[in-house]
């Protein structure tokens, strides 16, 4: 097994052999220098320490200057800092480095103890670093795959974003565009790439749920709120904070968003303190958002502070060229998974795959060709388990039976305004599906998504 290493900074003679004396060397490899200067020379000579135990000498200043340096070249250090006085205050630079402070004399029992502490927060961070390093290949910017003249146009987009230090920014498209994929890929190529990645999808949560996550809470704000809660904004500080369908985002709440983007200061509920932060908010729907402003179901100064950085995603169906692309990777995706070993499409599935109009977009695909690939016998794709044609047909079927039996008569003798018409063509298809939303979202040709804001938005009720 490797042995674990410790560097000691700065201690004089006594003090020095006492920490040696604990820790056995045949577990650790136990460095020492006499200041930073030669601790620096130690980590240039590729001495990676996992702890650090240093004494704090000169000013905060001058030592925290120092610390930097060093820490540059090994990020995942655990400092722990030998102060000379008793419960001092420090300034909350230090306080947020140190893994803790200790006086002198030392207590020797107390540093073993730290030590094995400290140097298990570095393994671990080291080890979830390594996790984001396999994130940000999944998220670079080559992963969006495509060459399709959108699709460059969006990459391209994404590729400026890399150097931009933004603070907001809004995806749209339909399902299963990839506005998660862009999401990713705008936090894992940008500057923030190294700090946190937090991800909220604002439709899931009820209203006050929705606020106490993002904004925190401090203990008895409400009913229920036991302890105090660091909400995401804090979470997400140094990184990004991606709010995924921001469309569903109650109209109260869109302002407080707005307010800590534009401050970028929070307050926990139940508290008067004003906390800062230094998070990128990304924002993603699929609703069209400059209707729901029309509509007066968002806010048309957090969409217009959304939307200085708009990336807008286009539907599979308007770039069909790029299945040339994903077909191929989802399937090497997929064999590689399932160790399988498909290699062949037939002409007559590539006509099938490019004639449909894929809907759910590239997830759909994804799942096709998953099906697929799991099922597959040989190495070719089987075209029997596409079922494209078929669920085209289904649909085709199903909106026939349902509205030729029992046809919808709208007056048009101007009784009626095109809302109203819609509303009523809304009502009938939930009718005659006992308020199924998918299923009456198939009937009209629309998503589900698409179906459940216009239900909103005439107020309709089962
Ligand atoms: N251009 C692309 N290249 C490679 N993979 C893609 C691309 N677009 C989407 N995908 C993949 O398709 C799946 C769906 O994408 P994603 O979840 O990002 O869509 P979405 O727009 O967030 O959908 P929803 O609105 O339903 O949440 C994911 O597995 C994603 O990695
Ligand atoms: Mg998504």
């Amino acid at each position: 097994m490797a042995k674990k290493r410790l560097l000691i900074i700065g201690q004089d003679k006594d003090t020095l052999s006492g920490i040696q004396s604990v820790f056995p060397v045949k577990e650790w490899q136990l460095l020492s220098t006499e200041n930073f200067l030669s601790a620096r020379e130690v980590v240039k000579d590729g001495a990676e320490p996992q702890v650090i135990i240093a004494k704090l000498e000169d000013s905060e200043e001058v030592f925290l200057d120092y610390l930097k340096e060093l820490h540059a070249d090994i990020p995942f250090v655990e400092w722990i800092i030998v102060t000379a006085t008793q419960e001092k205050e420090y300034s909350t630079e230090i306080e947020e480095v140190a893994f803790d402070f200790v006086n002198q004399p030392l207590d020797l029992k107390r540093i073993q103890k730290l030590v094995k502490r400290a140097l298990r927060a570095s393994l671990l961070r080291q080890r979830l670093n390594s996790y984001s390093e396999a994130d940000s290949s999944r998220y670079s910017i080559k992963a969006f795959l495509g060459k399709s003249e959108p699709v460059k146009k969006v990459k391209g987009l994404l590729e400026q974003l890399k150097s931009v230090p933004l603070t907001s920014m809004v995806i749209t498209g339909e399902t299963g565009t990839g506005k998660g994929l862009a999401a990713g890929i705008v936090h894992y190529s940008g500057q923030r790439k190294n700090g946190p990645f937090i991800e909220l999808n604002c439709a899931a949560l009820p209203r006050e749920l929705l606020e106490s996550q993002l904004f925190g809470h401090e203990a008895g704000a409400f009913t229920g709120a036991k302890s105090r809660h660091k909400g995401l904004f804090e979470q997400a500080d140094g990184g990004t904070l991606f709010l995924d369908e921001i469309g569903d985002m109650d109209l109260e709440l869109q302002s407080k968003l707005l307010k800590a983007i534009e401050e970028q200061k929070i307050r926990r509920l139940g508290s008067e303190k004003e906390i800062n932060i230094d998070v990128q908010i990304i924002a993603a729907t699929g609703l069209d958002l400059q209707q729901a402003v029309i509509q007066g179901d968002f806010r048309d100064d957090l969409y217009h502070r959304l939307s200085v950085f708009h990336v807008e995603l286009p539907a599979l169906r308007e770039r069909k060229e790029d299945l040339l692309d994903l077909v191929p990777h989802f399937i090497a995706e997929y064999n590689s998974k399932a160790k399988k070993n498909v290699n062949y499409i037939s002409d007559e599935t590539w006509e099938l795959l490019l004639e449909y109009d894929w809907p759910g977009n590239v997830r759909e695909l994804r799942n096709v060709l998953e099906r697929c690939v799991l099922l597959s016998q040989s190495d070719v794709l089987p075209v029997e388990w596409l079922q494209l044609k078929q669920e085209m047909a289904a649909n085709i079927d199903r909106e026939k039976s349902a509205f030729d039996e029992d046809a919808l008569i709208i007056p048009l003798d101007g009784s009626l305004a095109l809302d109203d018409m819609e509303k009523i063509i809304i009502e009938a298809a939930l009718d005659r599906t006992q308020f199924n939303v998918a299923e009456a979202a198939r009937l009209l040709k629309t998503t589900r998504q698409t179906l459940r804001y216009r239900i909103k938005k005439f107020h309709i009720t089962s």
